[in-house]
């Protein structure tokens, strides 16, 4: 399947803001079961969702420029999510999730969210905002990418799913393996999964 087109957040369940700041966490351990339909819909919608009808995101982004293209790497194949049509196109039909991380609980966790910064997305044409922007993409879209992330953390703790933001990536390999351009730069992955079963 080439468009997985994801569900509509329910907002009526889960842990208060406060309760899931409270358990809040990382996990590295996953149950290797794939995520729902329901489940893999929140995480992309927590993460870069549109929230509002002018297309706003649950995220804030430094002058609204949203430069932010978030891979979802499943056993499936690798997925971009298009938050406009809150769906996710498949990229390769291949399991690259042990490329997505160094570290060993990668390869088995049935999501590894990956996100990159397409620098282009600073180029609006506007010479004040352009102005404004040049030399400081890095630190914008890192600072996007952590309201990403925690995001993505406090929908897992109010959902009990386990998470792990990661950093050791092999950047260069990743980039060349999805054959992206040199305007997309590497900005942090996260693994996802349920618990695993207590013995
Ligand atoms: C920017 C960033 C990068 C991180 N990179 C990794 C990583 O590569 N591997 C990992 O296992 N944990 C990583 N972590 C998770 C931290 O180790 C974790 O947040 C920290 O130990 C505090 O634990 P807590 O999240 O349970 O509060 C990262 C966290 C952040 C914010």
């Amino acid at each position: 399947m080439n468009t997985i087109r994801l569900s509509q957040p329910i907002l009526d369940q889960g842990l208060t803001v406060k309760q899931a700041m409270m358990r809040r966490h990382s996990t590295r351990e996953f149950f290797s079961k794939p995520l729902s339909l329901d489940t893999l819909s929140e995480v992309f919608w927590a993460a870069y969702g549109v929230n509002r009808t002018e297309g706003k995101r649950t995220v804030p982004s430094a002058m609204g420029l949203y430069p932010l293209e978030i891979y979802g790497f499943t056993a499936e194949g690798v997925y971009k999510y298009n938050p406009e049509s809150h769906s996710l196109t498949m990229i390769t039909g291949k399991d690259l999730r042990v490329k997505s991380g160094t570290q060993d609980f990668v390869a088995g966790a049935p999501l590894d969210v990956v996100i990159y910064s397409d620098y282009d997305k600073f180029i609006t044409g506007n010479p004040e905002t352009d102005d404004m922007i040049r030399g400081n993409e890095e630190r914008m879209s890192l600072l996007d990418a952590g309201a990403v992330t925690e995001n993505v953390y406090l929908y897992c703790s109010s959902e009990h799913i386990n998470v792990v933001e990661r950093a050791m990536v092999d950047q260069a390999a990743l980039s060349k393996e999805l054959n992206l351009p040199s305007n997309y730069h590497f900005q942090v992955a996260m693994s996802v999964g349920y618990p695993p079963i207590p013995a």
